[in-house]
């Protein structure tokens, strides 16, 4: 099977990448990434030489460039990741966030569409849920309300590809996993942005309370989910995934400073974000069911493993939190 992975370059989809061709070895996986502040292809340097692998540098909002690719590797299946990705970045201007999540995979969903790509997964969030109240958990019927601009424009590709295999019978599955953690996520993040700033002395921003909750599960968990979803996934559907271990933010930030032998005295509880979701949950029977599939990773052994990585590869994010990013860590954070 010949696969085009969007946004390969990416936290989860760099993760992807390196699953696929460890799992299947007789696919090959083509990378489409524009390499934004999010893309780095560090993140893929120890298969970069696979010759079962293939970078394109390109945006998925290019119809021609997304063409090329689907004609010359013969592709049969579309898993799509590409995004822009961060609450806060969505809130700081929601531009870049409707042109590729929404407009780019309207185009991708034309392109397979004309090209008879056998399948399409669409990589969602559990954010286009909105937040939950103290009870509860989402399912894949819940109806959705979006509340930040990143989940209303994840929410838009969401119903354009149900609406495209509604009306033109085509091939899409859909998945909506919770808040994953693990190796090569971006340090605007919460896991690693707090794991850096410990790391460096550094104050540790909290919004609001610290009392938000969110349902962690280890990246590669996700990505074997994906796997089980391309392969035997019911078109049309949609298939939430999570792994029943919801935390609120400060426990998670007060587990990070022990494991690294850090003082409390770091936390720094700073303004809120505005519209903050209070609570997300993931109801997974439906995959957990029909497709067998559970995670493997407990929270305690995923965080341990993901903070000592941190540690070990501190030259690839202190790469990352210079420059650019610098910038958009003091318009956001400072005098917050
Ligand atoms: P990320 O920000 O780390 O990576 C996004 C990748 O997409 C980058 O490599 C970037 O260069 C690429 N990209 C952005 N715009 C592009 C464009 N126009 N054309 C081509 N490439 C482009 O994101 P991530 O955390 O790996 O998330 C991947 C996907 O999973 C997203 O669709 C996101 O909505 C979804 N998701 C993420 C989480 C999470 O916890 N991170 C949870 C559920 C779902
Ligand atoms: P984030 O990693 O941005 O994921 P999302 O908002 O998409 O769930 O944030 C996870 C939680 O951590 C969320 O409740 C916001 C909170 N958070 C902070 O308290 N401080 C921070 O600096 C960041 C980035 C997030």
């Amino acid at each position: 099977m010949n696969i085009l992975v969007t946004g390969g370059a990416g936290f989860i989809g760099s993760n992807f990448v390196r699953h696929m061709l460890a799992a299947h070895s007789d696919y090959r996986i083509i990378n489409l990434d524009k390499l934004t502040y999010a893309g780095n292809l560090e993140n893929l340097t120890e298969i970069e030489k696979d010759p079962r692998y293939a970078f394109e540098h390109g945006d998925i909002c290019d119809r021609s460039r997304v063409q090329m690719c689907v004609v010359r590797y013969e592709i049969d299946a579309i898993v799509h990741f590409a995004a822009e990705s961060h609450v806060d970045r969505s809130i700081m201007g929601a531009a870049e966030f409707v042109r590729t999540n929404a407009v780019g995979t309207q185009v991708l969903l034309d392109v397979a569409r004309e090209m008879k790509i056998r399948r399409f997964v669409q990589v969602s969030t559990d954010e286009v849920y909105g937040s939950l109240g103290t009870e509860g958990a989402f399912t894949e019927t819940t109806p959705l309300h979006p509340n930040s601009p990143y989940s209303a424009s994840k929410a838009s590709a969401d119903m354009l590809a149900l609406a495209y295999h509604h009306t033109f019978g085509f091939p899409v599955v859909i998945t909506r996993c919770s808040n994953n953690y693990g190796p090569y996520q971006f340090p605007e993040k919460l896991i690693p942005l707090m794991i850096a700033n410990a790391l460096a002395d550094k104050p540790l921003p909290v919004y609001g309370d610290g009392m938000n909750v969110r349902d962690w599960l280890h990246v590669s968990d996700h990505c074997r989910a994906i796997d089980r979803v391309l392969h035997d996934g019911t078109i049309g559907e949609v298939y939430n995934i999570g792994g029943n271990n919801e935390k609120p933010n400060l426990e998670i930030i007060r587990l990070i400073l022990r494991h690294l032998n850090k003082p409390e005295s770091l936390i720094t509880f700073v303004k809120d974000r505005p519209g903050h979701d209070r609570r997300y949950a993931i109801d997974a029977t439906h995959i957990r069911k029909t497709l067998g599939w559970t995670p493997s990773y407990t929270f305690e052994r995923g965080i341990a493993e993901t903070i000592d990585w941190y540690v070990e590869h501190a030259e690839w994010w202190k790469r990352i939190v210079s420059g650019e990013y610098m910038k958009y860590y003091r318009a956001l954070y400072e005098n917050r």
